[in-house]
């Protein structure tokens, strides 16, 4: 449990703005999930493209935990932190040749296939290189996840996978060749999905592909029924995680294949804060501003989604008293909500809008809640800010996992224009 007391004590002793996550917690989420689905063989291949940091990975790797990587660096980041090649699979709908050819040489469970053109691609590259390549397919099954535009992906007019017409002829030729190998069957059709039904809806049309793909001799193995639950960033109602594995273990009745999901934002989502500090209060006319020191680069979230994050407030006894002289005072009414925001450059760049929140004063915290996922994985070097360092939790201990960039790290790979 993190309390307000260690996310002071962790402010202090590693600054902010500070990603802190509890790998307590995200134990729990993955038993939640291995528990819902024990009546079936399954993998979990937890996504890491929604944080992809390495002591996570191996954390993850200890609780048997797979790997669902939608880059070659997302492949290679999982072995080098110890998940089994066999317990990898690698998605994404731009492969190049090189990244093709090298998950073939990481001989890794499979490859999520995308369109006709990257399963042409794969075959002529698996021929060259002598060998069979395990694929799966992503079906796109033309269903409304019912989430926000950006991160639904499970409509036709989406560019992920390809139709149930086209996987079936694609399932037949790569069931015909010699160097492709279809083991798998997948399909994701969203992230942060509140409706339960979408899902059973899309799942039930994999199953009716399934078993005509079955009966022309496809030796299927598994199915992969992607990732995309949603967690409670405020009072939104989720997915309850049993009632989902009941709802797709029910479409499944009669098949036997083994389940791979492929969760990101239930594992690690709720499980990590982003702690800031509070550098400044300001108020333009009748709007009031919190200044504080994480902005759009360290989580992107409500600038790109206009997600929103809860946030809490915890004053902190500073011994700095804040002296305005009197010709400076505002005498502009107090405004009781406020806009959190960053340091950034663009008026996008803000952490929450219109929050009720009490006078501020430097040196104060927020929390920012439910920041684990898609947090620091979506983090950037903006404005030449410096990427945030990341602690987490284990058995109550605090442990340093990502060091705060410094500005060598910046320019690192900048190389100078004159010599
Ligand atoms: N599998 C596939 C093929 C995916 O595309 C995704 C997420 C996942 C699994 C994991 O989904 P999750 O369980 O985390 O919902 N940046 C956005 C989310 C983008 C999700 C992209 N794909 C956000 O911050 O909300």
């Amino acid at each position: 449990m993190i309390t307000k007391d260690l996310l002071l004590y962790l402010a202090n002793k590693y600054g902010t703005p500070l990603y802190v996550y509890d790998f307590d917690e995200i134990k729990n989420k993955v038993f939640d999930f291995k528990r819902a689905f024990k009546a079936r063989k399954s993998l979990i291949c937890y996504a890491l493209k929604a944080n992809s940091n390495l002591s996570l990975l191996s954390y993850l790797a200890s609780l048997d935990c797979g790997a669902d990587c939608v880059s070659i660096n997302e492949v290679k980041r999982a072995l080098k932190a110890g998940i089994p090649k066999y317990k990898i699979i690698y998605s994404g709908v731009g492969k190049s040749d090189l990244d093709i050819k090298e998950a073939l040489e990481l001989d890794i469970l499979f490859l999520n296939l995308e369109s006709v053109e990257e399963m042409l691609r794969v075959e002529t590259i698996a021929k060259d290189l002598g060998k069979s390549a395990r694929i799966s397919i992503r079906v796109n099954p033309n269903v409304d996840a019912k989430t926000h535009p950006y991160i639904s992906t499970g409509l036709r007019e989406n560019k992920f996978g390809v139709n149930i017409e086209s996987a079936k002829k694609m399932y037949i030729y790569a069931g015909n060749s010699k160097f492709l190998h279809p083991i798998g069957i997948h399909f994701h059709i969203g992230s942060q999905l509140v409706e339960l039904s979408p899902i059973t809806q899309s799942a039930n049309k994999i199953v009716e592909l399934i078993f005509g793909l079955l009966a022309l001799k496809l030796d299927l193995k598994f199915i992969d029924i992607g990732g995309g639950i949603g967690i409670k960033y405020n009072d939104e109602k989720t997915i309850d995680i049993y009632s989902y594995a009941q709802g797709i273990l029910k479409e499944m009745q009669g098949l036997d294949l083994s389940i791979i999901c492929e969760p990101g934002r239930y594992i690690v989502g709720d499980c990590g804060v982003l702690i800031s500090k509070i550098l400044y209060e300001k108020q333009n006319e009748n709007k009031r501003f919190c200044i504080v020191d994480a902005a759009m680069n360290d989580l992107i979230r409500p600038a790109l989604y206009n997600a929103k994050h809860k946030i809490e407030y915890i004053s902190v006894d500073t011994n700095q008293k804040s002296h305005i002289p009197d010709l400076l005072k505002d005498n502009t009414r107090f405004q009781e909500y406020a806009d959190i925001v960053g340091p950034i450059c663009e008026s996008g760049d803000y952490i929450a809008k219109h929050i009720k929140i009490p006078r501020t004063k430097a040196g104060d915290l927020i929390i920012i809640k439910s920041a684990g996922a898609y947090g620091f994985s979506m983090s950037s070097n903006y404005n030449s800010r410096l990427k945030c360092a990341e602690v987490a939790i284990i058995n109550g201990k605090d442990k340093l996992i990502r060091k705060r960039e410094n500005f060598e790290d910046l320019i690192a790979n900048e190389l100078p224009y004159l010599n």
